[in-house]
């Protein structure tokens, strides 16, 4: 099956499940995969590359579970190039109803150093992994890693070799941002020109962004003839990122005249998915990021909100509903019912069960008697502020800081642990350092914080702030996430989400830490 697009369709192959979540810290838990998942079916996307499944318990239930769920995508696994790895990924793939696997190995000299194979030892290899796979699956991904720094004639003859063994679609990676559209582009066309049997099959790009060049050199490799574009929301993804999907999809509508591509993708949800994501995997937006960014459609200086006034055209090459940005208006006060907070949640994208509406109705109750004015982005960080539910072990119930020019600044600390409240008294250097340290007095743990970030959600002083921490305990990384209008109250809640979290990963690996990466070569 090669699932061969018609000439002015480009595939939309996501990875914010695999590259993404596979860069450190931007792990997410089960459920979240499950939701990030369904968005991305429902928003059109055709392939969700949604996990690794030979890494861990974790990922293969994750994949497995989002293949029996999909609805329209097709749900695809990697697995390196052995059997081992392949059979573990069809078995998680093999229920859904349009399962792929994807198998890959490294070929330029660098990586083929690794395993210490020879050329031809290597071509067997991708001969015997391909036939391996297809005899599973109709729908088999071949990707060369750091095929941009392969040697032309090795990467001709190792993309023929896996043509031949029925791969359907050849994915070309460059695997560290190496490259440049032309060169891209170039690539793509020479290998569908030179190859037999490449225009039989999908040829994909998958790019990094170490030179900030990957969308543009996706793009440049559809020119060539690729018609499956890898990429993440946001951009997620190891070092610079990969491809930004929100990117190529919205280049392709708004430039449509010189860029002759469509996709499926309804572009209205991206900024919904874009939140959900920079959430769960606590790596924020930059405020410049094109398209999703903050500032993406804010007209601050007197020059160009006048120009906007006048016609919105002036400075704007897209409307903000094209991607589902709705204007930020005052959403309700302290009177406002449960009904109504159900109905702007529903416009906001948000449909809640009824007892997690219930939770953020509480919550919003509580913000209301706070802050003056509610946004619609105050609700969506209530709706994502860091709490997994009622099996929380850890919570904070009390909280006070005294704070002064000279310190050391003291917290006072009542936390529910296990059912059992406990407090405690502890000094630090600042309110936050002062209130991790009686956290960590009241629960002793060796975990230590890799990053501690604090934004404001929307103006003034009375504005919420979202607080995101990222913490690891022996090879674990974890994420927490709370809002506040107390920026002090929204680190502790953070710092004890991700503390949950961390015990939920403990639980469930036993003790066990020995997650495969895909750099692990076998
Ligand atoms: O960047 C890369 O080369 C990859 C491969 C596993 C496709 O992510
Ligand atoms: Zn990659």
């Amino acid at each position: 099956m090669t699932d061969h697009p018609q000439d002015d369709r480009v595939l939309i192959f996501d990875t914010t499940l695999r590259d993404g979540e596979q860069s450190p810290g931007a792990t997410m838990t089960h459920d979240e995969k499950l939701e990030i998942a369904g968005m991305l079916d429902e928003m059109g996307v055709d392939i969700i590359e949604a996990g690794f499944p030979i890494a861990s318990e974790g990922d293969f239930r994750a994949v497995k579970e989002i293949a029996e769920r999909s609805q329209q995508a097709v749900i695809c696994g990697l697995a390196r190039a052995n059997p081992k790895d392949i059979d573990r990924c069809w078995e998680a793939v093999k229920h859904g109803a349009r399962p792929r696997i994807h198998t890959f190995i490294g070929t330029s000299p660098l990586h083929r150093a690794i395993p210490d194979l020879s050329q031809d030892e290597m071509a067997e290899r991708i001969h015997e992994t391909v036939t391996h796979a297809r005899n599973l699956c109709d729908n088999v991904q071949w990707s060369p890693m750091d095929a941009t720094r392969t040697e032309w004639d090795y990467l001709k003859r190792v993309v023929g070799i896996a043509i031949n063994a029925g791969a359907t679609t050849i994915n070309i990676p460059d695997t560290v941002g190496y490259t440049a559209p032309v060169e891209s582009a170039d690539l793509i066309r020479r290998l569908i020109d030179e190859v037999p049997g490449a225009d039989e099959i999908v040829f994909a790009t998958h790019c990094h962004n170490d030179l900030g060049m990957a969308t543009a050199n996706a793009l440049a490799a559809v020119e060539g003839g690729a018609r499956q574009i890898e990429c993440t929301i946001n951009g997620l993804g190891e070092r610079a990122g990969n491809t930004a999907l929100e990117e190529v999809v919205m280049a392709l509508k708004v430039r449509n005249d010189i860029l002759p591509w469509n996709t499926r993708v309804d572009s209205t949800r991206i900024m919904n998915i874009s939140r959900r994501v920079a959430t769960v995997s606590g790596f924020p937006v930059q405020y410049n990021k094109a398209i999703v960014g903050k500032n993406a459609f804010a007209h601050e200086s007197g020059i160009h909100q006048d120009g906007m006034l006048k016609n919105a055209e002036t400075f704007e090459i897209m409307r903000p509903e094209d991607i589902g940005l709705t204007e930020t208006n005052i959403v309700m006060g302290k009177h406002s019912g449960r009904a109504a907070l159900r109905s702007k949640l529903k416009e906001l994208g948000y449909e809640l069960a009824e007892n997690q509406l219930g939770d953020v109705f509480y919550r919003f109750k509580e913000l209301a008697d706070r802050k003056k004015e509610v946004y619609d982005e105050d609700l969506i960080a209530l709706v994502h502020a860091g709490t997994d539910g009622e099996s929380d072990r850890l919570q904070v119930k009390h909280l006070r800081v005294v704070c002064g020019t000279e310190g050391p600044q003291t917290a006072t600390l009542t936390m529910e642990i296990d059912g059992a409240e406990t407090s405690t008294e502890a000094t630090g250097d600042g309110p936050v350092d002062a209130t991790f340290n009686a956290v960590k007095q009241l629960f002793p743990h060796d975990a230590h914080l890799q990053l501690y970030q604090v934004h404001a959600v929307t103006g003034g002083t009375d504005a919420q702030a979202t607080v995101s921490v990222r913490m690891e305990e022996e090879g674990r990384i974890v994420t927490g996430q709370s809002a506040d209008t107390d920026t002090v109250v929204a680190s502790a809640k953070a710092y004890v989400h991700a503390l949950n979290r961390l015990l939920v990963r403990r639980e469930k690996s036993g003790g066990d830490v020995a997650e495969v990466s895909y750099k692990d070569v076998s």
